[in-house]
């Protein structure tokens, strides 16, 4: 974290966390901030392939192929209970809210923005 960096009081959790998510501009600064499964995330609204607005993307539930145990065979695509994506609007680029990671290519991650609740507040730090 840098000398020029500060928190900043976003909202109260009780109240942001029925939210899936805020999307804020801070000083020219863009973030999404994010309620997933009792946790919180918050990063930058730039896409890491060419910076566009993930931030503002849908919420999707993860795809996932199923493989049979017994005969290997394709048990066909099948929703995530538990992992959400963030599709960029921009080229559909896909990424897990909870880690920023892209769907199946880890050279594109999303940029963390440090988010914490502190005395019942939502506080990035920036
Ligand atoms: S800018 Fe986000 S997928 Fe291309």
């Amino acid at each position: 974290m840098s000398a020029d960096s500060r928190d900043i009081a976003i909202g109260a959790y009780d109240e942001l966390k029925e939210r899936e998510r805020i999307v804020l501009d801070i000083d020219g600064v863009s973030i999404g901030v994010y309620f997933i499964a009792g946790e919180i995330r918050a990063w930058h609204n730039v896409c890491p392939h060419l910076g566009g607005p993930v931030c503002q993307g849908k919420i999707v539930p993860r795809t996932l192929q199923g493989v049979d145990e017994a005969t290997r065979k394709s048990r066909g695509l099948q929703l995530s209970q538990d992992e959400k994506m963030l599709v960029c609007p921009w080229h559909g680029f896909e990424f897990d809210i909870l880690n920023g990671r892209h769907a199946i290519d880890d050279r594109h991650r999303l940029k963390a923005v440090p988010v914490r609740v502190e005395a019942g507040q939502v506080v990035v730090t920036l």
